[in-house]
């Protein structure tokens, strides 16, 4: 029996299929509560287009919630009560998947018209297709069996498709089948914030051309036009079924109706097949025509299917990561890359579109872009490394916007705010609700200045990994000179000991927004800012360098930055200030010594769950800002950002005498007054535990691969996956547990497998060659793809090789012998509902 089956049904062919456990997600019926994110999980997408698994007979019902979303597809409401000019928000779409049936004179099938005995439903990772079968029986007694086969073409992006075969099984006379684009839906997968929530789609207008059904809508705001057309075939014994239709229009939708004969254990196949488009889309016209084109040329379903499997077959082949089947990890770790590759794909590279923190699986944070790309671009590099390249260039062209926000506070270079959308501007909300209590209070996490410090580190990093110059000596120089200037520019010069503060900013730790007593007034010489910003002004100032060795390379001249300004960034990012407690632990901020301790074990007995720590003491009517407590890792940030190595040069160089002795004391410190109140958080401690704790990493780990497969009735991922979380545990095996790092222009390998798993494969793709990885305990092999006419360098651990094009070399590893396997952890297993 598969793990997702609790009442077997022999007659469904999900219950009876061999489809591989480690390559299939399943739920089979489940309560209402989860219902929101097992839609979430069933979510399918191409990177340009995503719908969630709702169920096509299925309307936003609190329950059921039908949604889909174009990458970058934004809208703002204004008007609101809270934001009169409201926010930018991704939009909900016509729904598309409208299909639902009734035997002639009874009632259309809607969740809780007829009892449903059996619904079983799976998301067949490989093929990219989700599988749905449903048995329900009417108020005559009458049964019918629906199977349902989706996709969300990964071959075409702008097309999908939703195959369903009715069976009758002990009744026969007419079927009326119903299909249809509703163009009536609102925003409503989360709570409102500045005028998020609510209709983002005005003038609607449908109709029919022939076999074609269509709808466009324009969006309220930006008057962006959105257009859907579908195709509709119906089919008895593989022959066109030619039954006459009845165009039905409604005042935001438009629907088809059949009615056909069925005979009972016949089935009737409905093949409806769907071509969506926006304003935003290149080289069309106008997205209704396009749409119709597309449907036009679009072969059957087979024809999509067997394309979208092809596509998805190439992408599997770039994306392996396999780490063997026996202990439980290759499901969830499939599942990760199939939702990255759900928001992220080939095709997001041709749009302009950001990395949205909640994927585009829901309407989680309104589709808004945070610093999460942090935690995925290092995965891409070494993946698809021209879509990491596409997503910083989203960031250049939102550069004047950056360059305004950081002229409204006074600074000079660029601000990225801490959330936004289409613009570029500050879309961060001044209210939210508490997720303790739901009451609204200020917000004041969007005084995060430190996105334009992810920026610029994963610019450096994606130059170092791919080498690619001419971005690096344009755009990226750019990125990191306007970067350097916004925070050189907030350094202030103490000359009583030559040295810079930067004061009343704020760290990741959502917790700090102040000292005590002055809550939202920042914080003084954060560690993690202050590292960051010695670093990023370093690497602006070797860009600056590089481009005047290569100033062909380059539109833009960093000529322009003169020698006197190179030189304050070095005298700043060799004298800015840290604090240290007394044991000579990197403080989070000055004056962080001063605060509480906080009574733990108290705390643990009265909530149990800590996750919402600061919440939870605002709700009792205290302070976060009083204690020595963290959301989320801040410090620790620096050691999953750099090696130790790295971390001790960049201390020492700001005239620190720092001990690396003191690291573990550090990553104790910090830990242990962690609640991981933000998925991110797992990600970054799981890779610092890495080399200290390796069980505890793994712990780590696994807890951030159940992120969003764990407990459907109490998750947040109803309005969307955590996207950070959900390349970052794929980036601990492919980087932290293989110890790959680029440095000096040498692929580097010290693995640290963890006890628990026997052996990593996985594909790299560095430098324009693809190499094909396998680590296990005892060896390290790589094959280099052919093609290419150097050999690239490589070092495992200690020796340094030169990799031909074609060839595979082999490392022992010389590790001690395993001892004995520790006990496997179960995760959770997604299917138990
Ligand atoms: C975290 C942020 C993160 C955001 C979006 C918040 O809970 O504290 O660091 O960027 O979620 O994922």
């Amino acid at each position: 029996m598969r793990p997702d089956q609790r009442n077997p049904d022999p007659a469904c062919e999900l219950c009876t299929g061999d489809l591989p456990p480690a390559w299939a997600l399943g739920y089979q019926d489940g309560d209402p509560a989860g219902e929101g994110t097992r839609e979430t999980m069933l979510t399918l997408g191409n990177g340009y287009l995503a719908t969630r698994g709702a169920a096509p007979e299925a309307t936003a019902d609190g329950v059921h919630y039908p949604g889909s979303y174009l990458a970058g597809f934004h809208n703002r409401l204004v008007g609101g009560a809270d934001r009169p000019d409201g926010e930018e928000t991704i939009v909900n779409l016509p729904n598309w998947l409208p299909l639902t049936f009734r035997p002639a004179g009874g009632e259309w099938y809607a969740p809780g018209r007829a009892r449903r005995i059996h619904e079983h439903r799976l998301l067949d990772l490989r093929r990219g297709i989700y599988l749905r079968e449903l048995l329900v029986v009417d108020r005559d007694l009458r049964r019918t069996r629906i199977r349902q086969q989706r996709l969300v073409s990964m071959a075409n992006p702008h097309l999908a498709g939703l195959r369903t075969r009715v069976v009758a099984e002990n009744w026969s006379g007419r079927l009326e089948i119903r299909s249809g684009i509703d163009g009536g839906v609102v925003n409503a997968n989360t709570a409102d914030v500045g005028g998020a929530c609510g209709r983002h789609l005005t003038d609607v207008t449908g109709g029919a051309d022939g076999p074609t059904l269509w709808l466009t809508a324009l969006t309220t705001g930006s008057r962006q036009p959105v257009a859907v057309a579908a195709r509709t075939a119906v089919e008895i014994a593989g022959a066109d079924a030619g039954v006459p239709r009845t165009v039905v229009r409604g005042a935001d939708d438009v629907a088809e109706v059949r009615g056909v004969d069925v005979t009972a254990g016949v089935p009737v196949s409905v093949d409806k097949t769907v071509a969506v488009g926006c304003g935003r889309d290149r080289a069309v016209h106008h997205p209704l025509t396009a749409a119709c084109a597309e449907l036009r040329w679009a072969g059957t379903f087979d024809v999509l299917l067997a394309e979208h499997v092809t596509a998805w077959d190439r992408l599997w082949a770039r994306f392996r990561l396999d780490v063997g089947e026996e202990h439980g990890w290759q499901l969830p770790l499939r599942v990760q890359t199939f939702h990255l590759l759900q928001t992220l794909s080939p095709h997001t590279v041709d749009l302009d579109a950001g990395v949205p923190a909640r994927g585009l699986h829901g309407e989680g944070y309104h589709g808004h872009v945070f610093w999460d790309e942090l935690f995925i671009y290092p995965y891409l590099n070494l993946r698809l490394p021209e879509l990491t390249r596409a997503l910083l260039e989203y960031r250049y062209r939102r550069l004047p916007a950056a360059r305004r926000q950081a002229a409204a506070t006074g600074m000079a270079g660029a601000l990225f705010p801490w959330q936004s959308a289409a613009s570029g501007r500050d879309e961060s909300p001044s209210r939210s609700p508490s997720p303790v209590t739901g009451e609204w209070q200020d917000d004041r996490t969007g005084r995060q200045h430190h996105v334009n410090l992810a920026v610029s580190y994963s610019v450096w990093r994606y130059w170092e990994t791919t080498g690619d110059l001419s971005f690096l000596t344009g755009r990226g120089a750019e990125l990191l000179v306007e970067t350097a200037r916004f925070w050189a520019g907030l350094a202030t010069y103490d000359p009583s000991d030559d040295r810079y503060d930067i004061r009343g900013v704020l760290g990741p730790d959502e917790f700090h927004d102040g000292y005590p007593g002055r809550a939202g007034q920042g914080l003084d010489n954060c560690a993690y800012l202050n590292v960051m910003v010695a670093w990023v002004l370093a690497r602006a100032g070797e860009a600056c360098e590089i481009q005047d060795r290569h100033p062909g390379a380059a539109p833009w001249r960093t000529a322009e930055v003169p020698a006197a300004e190179r030189g304050r960034w070095r005298h700043i990012a060799r004298r800015l200030r840290l604090a240290f407690l007394p044991d000579g632990i990197l403080a989070q901020f000055e004056g962080y010594d001063d605060l509480a301790e906080l009574d733990w074990d108290r705390y643990r007995q009265r909530y149990g769950d800590l996750r919402q720590l600061g919440p939870l003491l605002q709700a009792e009517g205290d302070d976060p800002n009083r204690y020595k407590i963290s959301k989320q890792a801040d410090v620790l940030m620096l050691l999953y950002l750099f090696s130790a190595e790295e971390l001790t040069a960049l201390i020492t160089e700001l005239g620190y005498d720092f001990d690396p002795a003191r690291i573990p004391a550090t990553v104790d410190h910090y830990l242990s007054r962690t609640t991981h109140g933000s998925t991110l958080s797992r990600i970054a401690h799981a890779w610092v535990l890495a080399r200290t704790d390796r069980r505890r990493s793994v712990d780590m780990l696994l807890d951030a691969l159940g992120t969003d497969l764990a407990d459907p009735a109490h998750s947040s991922t109803r309005a969307g996956i955590h996207l950070g979380a959900t390349a970052g545990t794929l980036d601990i095996l492919q980087r932290c547990y293989t110890g790959l790092e680029v440095r000096g222009d040498v692929l580097r390998l010290n693995p640290q497998l963890p006890e628990r798993i026997d052996q990593l494969d996985c594909v790299l793709r560095y430098r324009n060659r693809l190499l094909v990885l396998h680590v296990d305990h005892q060896e390290v092999r790589i094959t280099a793809g052919p093609g290419g006419d150097q050999p690239v360098p490589v070092a495992v651990r200690d020796q340094s090789l030169l990799l031909s094009p074609g060839a595979t070399v082999t490392v022992a590893l010389g590790a001690a012998p395993r001892s004995a396997a520790a006990p496997a952890r179960q995760l959770p297993h997604p299917g138990r509902t």
